[in-house]
């Protein structure tokens, strides 16, 4: 894999800062994309399951709302799971783009998607969305774009950053285009908690996992069996904080840079914002959209919200 200086000049960066922190992209190696996948299958996991049961049940109304010749461009597409549910019934489409960081996961995702639906052009792009990235041209030209950032992915950066990646949202979607977005909700935080605390262990070798790809990608030296797993929901900011603490005393480095970290000291790897469903439409309306429909599950866990360019 080819690592950029600016990859690990960020790398460094967050660790020399207080407190240590490592941006969650970095989770995402071909084994990080697979315990992905094992953590939506967990029975704590609420987030995918609810997704999908909200796009099941209302696919007639999305796919009318969606229309006919779009691109369909999503952000973060992983193993492409609740798009199966769009492209079953999305007829007629121009394309489909999957656009993601991780690259193996991602061709092998494009061409599962291919053989599942081979009319449906497949264009997958590997990018760190939150960089500028060119889009592929498709066969048919495209009545509009529908971007399509389920999973909650939004709730990953903090809210100015969230903000600035609506904005690019909005240019992407162009003109008549449109934001197809799954959004975690706030609730009990016990059920919260519970999700990023599950009983098999999935989401702290998830964690962990960060350490083994920069160990393996970008010439870090850490100690994995030296860090534990932490996932807690902080109810006044809505997020859960996930981080690696330091079971010791101990030095690693990156690159040629030092870093020393002391016992219990953590290190910052995701935050996970759950928000209100105003709460989002002021973030979404600041960066230009409006929310034209939100479909929620009976108990209000999770949504999945059409946002237009007014
Ligand atoms: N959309 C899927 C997967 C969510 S997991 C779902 O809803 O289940 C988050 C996905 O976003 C992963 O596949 C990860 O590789 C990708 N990702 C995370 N940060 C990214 C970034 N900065 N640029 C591109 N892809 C990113
Ligand atoms: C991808 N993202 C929305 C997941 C989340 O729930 O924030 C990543 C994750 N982290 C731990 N478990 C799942």
């Amino acid at each position: 894999m080819a690592v950029s200086n600016a990859e690990i000049s960020e790398i460094v960066d967050g660790l020399s800062a207080d407190p240590k922190q490592i941006s969650p992209k970095y989770f995402y190696d071909e084994r990080g994309s697979r315990l992905f996948d094992d953590i939506t299958q967990l029975p704590e996991y609420y987030l995918t399951n609810t997704e999908l049961g909200i796009m099941r049940d209302n696919i007639v109304e999305i796919v009318a709302m969606v229309g006919k010749q779009a691109s369909l461009i999503e952000f973060g597409s992983g193993s492409s799971l609740k798009t199966r549910i769009l492209l079953e019934h999305l007829s007629e489409l121009a394309a489909y783009v999957p656009v993601d960081i991780s690259r193996e996961h991602l061709h092998a995702s494009a061409q599962q998607i291919r053989d599942r639906f081979p009319h449906v052009d497949v264009l997958p792009v590997v990018a760190d969305f939150t960089q500028t990235f060119a889009l592929p041209k498709p066969m048919v030209m495209p009545v509009r774009n529908i971007v399509y950032f389920p999973g909650s992915t939004i709730g990953n950066f903090e809210h100015d950053v969230a903000i600035e990646l609506l904005r690019v949202m909005y240019q992407e979607a162009g003109k008549g285009g449109a934001l197809l977005i799954g959004v975690d909700l706030q609730k009990d935080p016990d059920i919260i908690e519970n999700a990023y605390n599950d009983s098999a262990g999935v989401t702290a070798e998830f964690n962990l996992n960060m350490l083994q790809h920069l160990n393996r990608d970008y010439g870090a030296s850490f100690d994995v069996d030296e860090f534990a797993h932490s996932a807690n929901y902080d109810e006044n900011k809505g997020r859960v904080v996930l981080e690696l603490v330091s079971q010791t005393d101990q030095t690693f480095a990156v690159g040629d840079t030092a870093f020393d970290i002391a016992d219990g000291e953590a290190i910052l790897t995701e935050y996970s914002h759950k928000y209100t469903l105003d709460g989002f439409a002021a973030m979404a309306g600041t960066a230009g959209f409006s929310v034209e429909k939100v479909w929620t599950d009976a108990e209000q866990l999770f949504s999945v919200q059409f946002l237009t360019r007014p």
